[in-house]
């Protein structure tokens, strides 16, 4: 059976079937999902439960979804969230 993997950044995010979008993205050594609005700080997934809000990415163009209350799917689009514009 073919694995398989949503896209981040460039990169192809490999997956199991019912896995959340963070742990997937942390299983690959990305740490950090955001960054702060003032001080630009990293933030990434700490409670993995819908609670602290730091695991915040854009999906298929949406931005400010909760990764860790996504699960995982086949081809969607996920980048990094910023709180300020690039
Ligand atoms: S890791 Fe805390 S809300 Fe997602």
């Amino acid at each position: 059976m073919d694995k398989s993997f949503f896209h981040f950044e460039g990169r192809k995010i490999y997956f199991e079937q019912g896995m959340s979008i963070a742990a997937a993205l942390l299983c690959h050594g990305i740490k950090d999902f955001r960054q702060t609005q003032v001080l630009r700080e990293s933030r990434g997934p700490f409670c993995m439960m819908g609670s602290c809000f730091d695991c915040l990415l854009i999906i298929d163009g949406i931005g400010n979804q909760q990764g860790c209350m996504r699960l995982a799917e086949q081809g969607i689009m996920v980048k990094r969230e910023n709180s300020y514009p690039l």
